[in-house]
Order: C-alpha cells, then structure tokens, then sequence
C-alpha cells in the first residue's frame, strides 16, 4: 500500500513537472513582429519591392528583407539590440550601383547575417527517365530577368510572384511567413520552426514545360560576409503525421571553421508536392547538389539586396532537383511545391509528435496492464488455491 502511494506520487509529480515545463517554456522568447514594405510605385517600373520585417526579441532583433530587385532574395540580419534599424538609401538601393545603401544602425549591434538567393530555374528533358540532370538541358531561366508583381503582404506572409518574359501561362511564386511563436508549417511538410526562423515556400504554378518529359531543378545561392551557408548535413528524421514516409531532413549550415556551434541553416525535408492541395501521393522525393564555391561578384550582380547590403560577400551554391527515376514529370500536373526554413542559431529538432507519443504509450501501456492485471489475478487465484487447498481436509 505504502509502495503504491509512493509510485502514484511520484507519477504525479512528473506529470505537474512535465506539465509546468510544457507551459513554462512555451511563453519567453517571442518575437514582436512588424513589416514594412518600401515603395517602389514612385521609382522605375523595374525597380522591384523590398520587404522589411523586424522581429524584437526579449534581447535581440533579427531583420528580414525580402527583395525582388533582381533575383529574389532573402537576407537574414541578427542583431543584439532590441532598438536596432535598418536603414536604406532608396535611390542608391535603386541604383543598384554601390554596397552600403542598406545599413544597419548601430553598426555595432551586428551580430550575423546570411542571405539566400533563388539564382535560377534549370529545366531538362529526361527522355529515358533517368532523372539525370546530365544533358538536354535547356536554355535556364534566369530569375533575375523575371519580371516580379509587387509584394502582396498579408501579414505576416508575403507573396511574391514572377514569370518570364517567354511564359504563355503561369508563375514561380515565392511565399515568406515569419513567426512570432515556435509551431509548424499549416501545409505539408509542416516544417518545426522557431522564432528565430522564416519559413519560405517555392512553386512552380502552370508554367509552360518545353518538353512532355520536363524536369526542374532550383540553384540557390547563400550569402555571408564571412560564413555562408557550406556544408550540407543530412539527418533521420521522425516519420510521423506531419511530414508522413519521409525520414530525412536536409540542413545547410554555416559554422566558423571547425566549430560545432551553427551560426545560420536553410533546413528542408527531401520532398516536394505536385498539387496546390497534396494528398500523399502527390509527394515526389527531391536531392541536393553538394554545394560549390561561387565568385561573389555574380551573385553581386544579380541581387539588388546582396549588392547594397555587402561589400565583399562570400558565395556557396547549390541545386535542388524534383522527382526522381519513375516519378511522374511535371507536365502531369504542372505543378510544383517546396519549403525551406532559413534562420540564425541552431536549427529547429523535430521531437517525436503528441500522436506518436499516444501510440507509444498505448502500445506499451496496454501490455504492462496487462501483465500487471495477469499478475494479480494468478496471486489471487494462487491464493485462493491455497486457502481452499488448506481448508479441503476439514471439509
Ligand atoms: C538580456 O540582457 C540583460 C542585460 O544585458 C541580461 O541581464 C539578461 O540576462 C538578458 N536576458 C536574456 C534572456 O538573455
Ligand atoms: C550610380 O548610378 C547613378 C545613376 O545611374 C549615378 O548617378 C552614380 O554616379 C553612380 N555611382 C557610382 C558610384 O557609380
Ligand atoms: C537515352 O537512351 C538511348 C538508348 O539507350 C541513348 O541512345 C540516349 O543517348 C539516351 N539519352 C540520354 C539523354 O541519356
Ligand atoms: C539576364 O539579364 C542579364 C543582365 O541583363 C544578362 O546578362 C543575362 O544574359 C540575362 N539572362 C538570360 C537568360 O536572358
Ligand atoms: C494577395 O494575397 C491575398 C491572400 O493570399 C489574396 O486574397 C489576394 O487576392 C492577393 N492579391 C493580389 C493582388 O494578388
Ligand atoms: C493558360 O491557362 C488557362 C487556364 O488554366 C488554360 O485554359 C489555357 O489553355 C492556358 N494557355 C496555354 C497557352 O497554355
Ligand atoms: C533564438 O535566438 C536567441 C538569440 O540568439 C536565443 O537566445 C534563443 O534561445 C533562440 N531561440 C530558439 C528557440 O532557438
Ligand atoms: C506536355 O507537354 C507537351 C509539350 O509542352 C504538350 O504538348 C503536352 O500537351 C503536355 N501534356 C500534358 C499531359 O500536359
Ligand atoms: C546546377 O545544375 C546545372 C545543370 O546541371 C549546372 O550547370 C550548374 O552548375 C549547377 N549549379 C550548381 C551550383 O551546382
């Protein structure tokens, strides 16, 4: 009796425990979120749109900004000021001509910044369904030359859309949400993210394939001062309801050299959707490119966001190719998804979902009652035996 008061006791305290933690560390650490788009309506229709969120912290800011002067580009700044700004010379912005038109103030609050690039869209016929990007390529999309509708923000996301100049029908479609909040993604995969990330989601919407056998491949620059993006870690992931069959997450890190500790990522799970609304079958497996070394000087040249904002940017890029061997090609729906997280700081680690959890308890809860059940009867029933058995020869 006293054993069993004791357990239930210390069940109960490691539920308040687990309960006071859960609700204790959702609550520090959110972020105060605010945008603001720059003009572009009074400067040259070519200029594009510059989207800047600010995201304070109990102690920090970190800034995105989200351009389509050129290529689209998102740039990461980390702060550790709650009062730092960013400030930005439209007209030398514009001019396209010098780094230092985009600043941060006070200089010295900068702690990390690291942008990503969406340098092009590769596309090739794959005759034998090998899914090798090798030959038959056509000529690529150049993203810079898109031309990009202004930001439509509906906070806090923004949608940035883009077609080319040889485009019947159809859009490349970029969507940023930032967070005030640690949560997942609405849509699959259902990325894991925390306040110090954003989320952005790349498709392809009824854009016109050049052969009926047309594969896509995304190149994606990252950009830093020092320490871009380099390496890119694959891990297991948990096969669970939010991201159902997939096992992997991919993550594209920035550290100083040798050092464990992740000073920025781009995250994302292998996978890519065929239709605006996937069922699971309309998931098809994506690969990575290992990242290379690029000059600085392209990349410069091509983001109006990485030409004002550094003066002498370190490049690693990569491609992201969809669907593989056997998969279905994108003329089928003409359609494709992808979603990435970029943020500073150590990336999100998904932990087995409340639904998993359940299934693991019932699963090893049912046979420990069970046995426990199992136990106690045959003690009552040896007991019982017993006492018959002790009282049968007075009977
Ligand atoms: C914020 O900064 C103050 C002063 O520098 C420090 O005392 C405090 O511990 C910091 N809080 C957090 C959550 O880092
Ligand atoms: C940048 O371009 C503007 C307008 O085209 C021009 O007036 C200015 O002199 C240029 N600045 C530099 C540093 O080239
Ligand atoms: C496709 O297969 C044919 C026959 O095996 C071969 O001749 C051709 O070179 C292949 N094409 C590509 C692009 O690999
Ligand atoms: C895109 O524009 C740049 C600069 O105007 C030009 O050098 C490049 O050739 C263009 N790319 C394509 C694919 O047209
Ligand atoms: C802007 O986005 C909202 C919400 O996604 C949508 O309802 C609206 O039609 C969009 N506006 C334009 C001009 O695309
Ligand atoms: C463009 O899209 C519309 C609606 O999806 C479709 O009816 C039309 O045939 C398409 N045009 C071309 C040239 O693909
Ligand atoms: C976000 O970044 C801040 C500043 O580096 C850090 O204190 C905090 O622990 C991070 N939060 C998460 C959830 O990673
Ligand atoms: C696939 O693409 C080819 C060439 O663009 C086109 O003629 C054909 O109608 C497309 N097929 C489907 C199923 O959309
Ligand atoms: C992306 O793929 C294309 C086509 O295979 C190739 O020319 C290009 O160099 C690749 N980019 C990177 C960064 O590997």
């Amino acid at each position: 009796m006293a054993a069993g008061s004791a357990w239930s006791g210390g069940l109960y305290v490691v539920l308040v425990l687990w309960i006071v933690t859960v609700t204790c560390s959702a609550e520090p650490g959110r972020r105060q979120i605010s945008m603001q788009l720059y003009p572009s309506s009074h400067s040259t229709p070519q200029a594009g749109d510059l989207l800047h969120v600010r995201a304070v912290g109990d102690n920090d800011t970190l800034h995105f900004l989200f351009c389509s002067q050129g290529a689209p580009t998102l740039l990461l700044i980390h702060t550790s000021s709650t009062s730092s700004e960013v400030q930005v010379n439209w007209p030398e912005f514009v001019a396209r001509n010098t780094s230092g038109s985009l600043k941060v103030e006070p200089e010295s609050s900068l702690m990390y910044s690291s942008a990503v690039v969406f340098s092009r869209l590769l596309e090739y016929d794959d005759v034998n369904d090998t899914a090798e990007p090798t030959s038959d390529l056509f000529p690529p999309y150049d993203l810079q030359n898109f031309t990009w509708n202004p930001i439509n923000l509906s906070e806090p996301m923004a949608l940035l859309c883009g077609t080319d100049a040889s485009f019947t029908n159809g859009s490349l479609c970029l969507q940023l949400s930032v967070f005030d909040s640690e949560g997942r993604g609405e849509a699959w995969p259902h990325l894991l993210h925390s306040v110090n990330s954003s989320q952005l989601e790349v498709w392809l919407d009824g854009i016109p394939a050049r052969a009926t056998q047309s594969r896509f491949l995304l190149e994606m620059h990252a950009v830093g001062e020092a320490y871009p993006l380099s390496t890119v870690d694959v891990y297991q992931s948990i096969d669970d309801e939010y991201t159902p069959s997939i096992f992997k997450v991919s993550q594209w890190v920035s550290s100083v050299n040798g050092s464990p500790d992740v000073l920025g990522y781009a995250l994302w799970k292998p996978v890519a959707y065929r239709q605006a609304r996937p069922a699971l079958e309309d998931a098809t497996p994506c690969r990575h490119s290992v990242p290379r070394a690029q000059s600085g000087s392209m990349v410069t040249a091509s983001s109006g966001l990485i030409r004002g904002f550094f003066s002498d940017p370190k490049s690693m890029a990569l491609n992201v190719s969809f669907g593989l061997a056997g998969e279905p090609f994108y003329n089928v729906t003409r359609f494709l998804s992808w979603t990435l997280l970029v943020g500073v700081g150590s990336p999100p680690v998904d932990s087995f979902s409340p639904l998993v959890v359940a299934i693991m308890a019932v699963g090893l809860g049912i046979p420990m009652i069970i046995l426990l059940v199992g136990g106690i009867w045959l003690c009552i029933r040896k007991s019982k035996g017993a006492s018959s058995a002790s009282y049968e020869p007075i009977n």
